[in-house]
């Protein structure tokens, strides 16, 4: 699939088939996001694979009730190694390269799965010390997004985007 057609085509999936994921697949998933790019290359990522219903209803649980992640045969938590990123690049490399690098490699996962035909949602809005104390996450990684990885049961019409000449500044803001 065209790149640009992935990225337009993508839409968040919020209702699956009753149809599992291979691992096969997931690791494909996988092996697209470490191809994200990485301040210093020092890849920060760590990726948490979850298929059992009782974990998947606690973070349902720790996403006030985003029920939709439990009907996912797969989910996939991305999470930043605050620690890698700090010994590279101190307080910006904890705060911000660490996410921003997650980020690219989420952002891989959703284009890639779209171009298989199954669907995602990227979830953000989840309670941070929940999903550490579910996933028994140690101290220093942060679990920055929730994916719930299945074949879509919805198709979805596009979201606005917002226009371009209203974001875009040239020259100074
Ligand atoms: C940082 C971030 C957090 C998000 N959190 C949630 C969430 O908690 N629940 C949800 O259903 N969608 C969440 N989304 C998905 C957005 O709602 C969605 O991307 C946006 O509405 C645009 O729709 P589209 O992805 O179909 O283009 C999140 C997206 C991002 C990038």
């Amino acid at each position: 699939m065209d790149v640009l057609e992935a990225i337009k085509g993508r839409r968040s999936i919020r209702a699956f088939k009753n149809e599992d994921v291979s691992q096969e697949i997931i690791e494909k998933l996988i092996d697209a996001a470490i191809y994200a790019p990485s301040a210093g290359n020092i890849q920060p990522w760590e990726f948490i694979i979850v298929r059992k219903l009782n974990i998947k209803k606690n973070l349902v649980e720790a996403a006030s009730g985003q029920s939709f992640i439990e009907e996912a045969p797969v989910v996939i938590v991305v999470c930043a190694n605050e620690n890698r990123s700090s010994q590279g690049y101190g307080a910006r490399g904890k705060t911000l390269y660490c996410v921003q690098d997650t980020a690219a490699a989420m952002q891989n996962i959703l284009l890639f799965a779209y171009s298989l035909g199954l669907g995602t949602c990227w979830i953000g809005a989840f309670r941070e010390e929940e999903v550490k104390e579910i996933l028994k996450i140690p101290f220093g990684i942060r679990p920055v997004a929730i994916i719930p990885v299945g074949y879509p049961a919805e198709f979805p019409s596009p979201r606005s985007r917002r226009p371009i000449n209203l974001i875009v500044h040239y020259e100074t803001f």
